[in-house]
């Protein structure tokens, strides 16, 4: 019994522990219902008055030990153990939330804005719910052109003078309506046009509208400014081309091509084989669009030109489907990266 008491001893001298579980376990081992020191308490009833005269101080001393040891480290890993949960801790790294991206739509309206805002243009808003006047009849549309159809427009049923715009080009009636030139502002926004929705059309869509009127502004002017628009958005090496074109607002009017850069002009699927992608339609506004907005056409000229929003990125990330835009999928939306 004396050895065992002191071998026990020995033991719980040398106990150590980093954690609470261990310290239980120690705990069991010794004082447990089966422990080893409740054994020689078990045994040390059996023993004579001289025996235990002899072992019962030692044994009380193990016994005393033993308590004292757990609880110092119950004690201590439990305050350390209260230390991690409750104390924040500045040198952990920081949890990786996951932070959302701005959609293709947004990224490449403001690409586009960007561009114009270098060139001293700024940017013009108007309501999405217009009337015929500024979507249409200020615009020199004539009263039978299709575009004014119902196949083509949403009017309001009780009120066909009021409609979802078709095109951005109703915020430069807006402006030439409230400022006086020069003019020179930027206008994106969302439209609206009656479209069974594809891979190639939907029935909203994104535009910006681009609008310059003063002294003197001519053809090469606005040739110059799509030149350098080409080159910012697509690259130094793009080139364009204008084809003669007819818009009601724009007079002489033309289409907009930019080199395909896929294929580097040669021709490939996207580019259908010519070389060529369709940007924007532009012109130089037609006097009876500035004199319908009292501006004295006489003294100042302009030119506008408007392109679709989604049709850019589609041609910059080759986007294949129009819908993908607004499904929202979020394999598509992580594609377009960080925050721009
Ligand atoms: N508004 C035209 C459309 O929706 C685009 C456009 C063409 C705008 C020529 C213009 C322009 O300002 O000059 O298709």
């Amino acid at each position: 019994m004396k050895n065992k008491v002191k071998e026990l001893l020995e033991q719980v001298e040398k106990f150590t522990s980093e954690n609470l579980d261990c310290v239980e376990e120690f705990r069991i081992k010794m004082l447990g219902k089966k422990g080893e020191i409740t054994q020689l308490f078990e045994d040390f009833k059996t023993f004579t008055a001289e025996q235990k005269r002899e072992i019962g101080k030692d044994l009380n001393e193990l016994k005393i030990k033993t308590l004292e040891k757990i609880n110092s480290f119950k004690e201590l890993l439990g305050k350390s153990q209260e230390k991690t949960t409750n104390i924040f801790d500045m040198t952990l790294p920081a949890n990786n939330e996951p932070v959302g991206s701005r959609h293709p739509i947004s990224i490449m309206k403001n690409k586009i804005i960007d561009i114009f805002k270098r060139l001293g243009y700024t940017i013009a808003e108007g309501p999405e719910i217009e009337d015929d006047w500024h979507v249409f009849s200020a615009l020199n549309f004539p009263p039978e052109h299709p575009a004014r159809d119902m196949q083509d427009t949403f009017f309001i049923e009780s009120n066909p003078d009021i409609l979802l715009r078709t095109h951005t080009s109703s915020i430069q009636v807006r402006a030439m309506e409230q400022t006086k030139p020069p003019i020179r502002i930027i206008c994106p926004g969302r439209v609206f046009r009656n479209e069974a929705i594809s891979a190639r059309a939907h029935c909203i869509f994104h535009q910006v509208e681009g609008l310059y009127i003063d002294e003197n502004v001519s053809f090469a002017d606005l040739k110059q400014t799509l030149l350098y628009f080409a080159q910012e958005m697509f690259g130094k090496d793009t080139q364009i081309r204008l084809r003669p074109s007819y818009f009601p607002f724009t007079e002489p009017s033309a289409e907009m091509d930019v080199s395909c850069k896929i294929c580097g002009g040669k021709g490939c699927n996207i580019c259908k084989g010519t070389g060529w992608l369709e940007i924007m339609g532009c012109g130089m506004v037609d006097p009876n669009v500035l004199e319908s907005c009292k501006i004295d056409s006489k003294k100042y000229t302009g030119f506008a030109f408007g392109m679709g929003v989604e049709r850019m990125a589609m041609l910059k990330w080759q986007i294949r489907d129009l819908r993908l835009y607004f499904e929202n999928d979020i394999r598509f939306l992580r594609q377009f990266g960080t925050v721009v």
